[in-house]
């Protein structure tokens, strides 16, 4: 089954056509890499999936069900969590809250004020577990702003995960890590996607061949080819355009 799936998606800014009839499948269970030159369009991709944007065109499809230009939070409650390119945590949070603040985004905001408390205990205790699993839990109660830049990336791709989704898409997380830290990064998007369908954009390589099932690659806004990681190398129109010029 396919749990994502894009019809004929295209968006332009202003004129500037940035995607171009995307037909984009996301089988469930896989791990999938977006591929592509800078500025193909992979972010807005996941933009106009994730509700940031409307497409200008086209329909969007979450577990057979339609989402065009719903929400990021109904697509929380929906199962589906990402992260962003830029770090997007809230600094001035401690590792905990941010965390706590994931799995209340999925539980939404449905406790009355009698049971509030007793609840609180259930997501406090969810919320260490979690940090425990991200070996966060010696950074507990520092403000994410005073984190390593690799904890506090972490700490981010944990966000998306918090809330327990069954797709998790995450924009190119080890951008800016040092190879230490990338390598970290590739084993916690291991083990916290396990058994979960991932799609993650991501530039390095490495990363890509390392965790991927299968991998798109986007050019110009369009999808240049799509299939399992060793059609992909050997595809000529993706070494003409993207992957001739870098060593893999
Ligand atoms: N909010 C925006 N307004 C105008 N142009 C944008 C906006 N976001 C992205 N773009 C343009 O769309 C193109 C694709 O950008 P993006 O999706 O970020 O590419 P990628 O993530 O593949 O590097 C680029 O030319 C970029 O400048
Ligand atoms: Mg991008």
């Amino acid at each position: 089954m396919n749990i994502l799936e894009t019809k004929a998606l295209s968006h332009d800014f202003g004129g500037l056509q940035v995607l171009v009839d995307v037909n984009l499948k996301i089988k469930e269970g896989e791990r999938h890499a977006i591929i592509g030159p800078n500025g193909a369009g992979k972010t807005t991709l996941f933009n106009v999936i994730t509700g940031t944007y409307k497409p200008g065109e086209g329909t969007v499809l979450f577990k057979n069900k339609e989402i065009t230009g719903f929400p990021p939070h109904k697509l929380v409650r929906l199962g589906m969590g990402r992260s962003f390119q830029i770090t997007s945590t809230f600094t001035w949070l401690t590792a905990f809250q941010n965390i706590r603040m994931g799995i209340l985004s999925k539980r939404g905001i449905r406790f009355n004020f009698f049971n509030f408390l007793d609840k609180m205990d259930d997501v406090t205790r969810e919320t260490d577990e979690v940090l425990k699993r991200i070996n966060l839990d010696g950074e507990r109660d520092i403000p994410a702003s005073m984190l390593s830049y690799g904890k506090s990336r972490s700490l981010e791709i944990s966000m998306a995960l918090a809330t327990d989704p069954d797709l998790v898409m995450l924009d190119e997380p080890t951008a800016g890590m040092s190879v230490d830290e990338t390598h970290n990064a590739v084993e916690l998007i291991r083990k916290l996607t396990e058994g979960k369908t991932m799609v993650i954009i991501e530039h390095d390589m490495d990363v890509v061949f390392s965790l991927a099932d299968r991998i798109t690659v986007l050019h110009l806004g369009g999808i240049l080819a799509s299939g399992h990681p060793d059609e992909i190398k050997e595809n000529q129109a993706v070494k003409d355009a993207y992957l001739g010029e870098m060593e893999v």
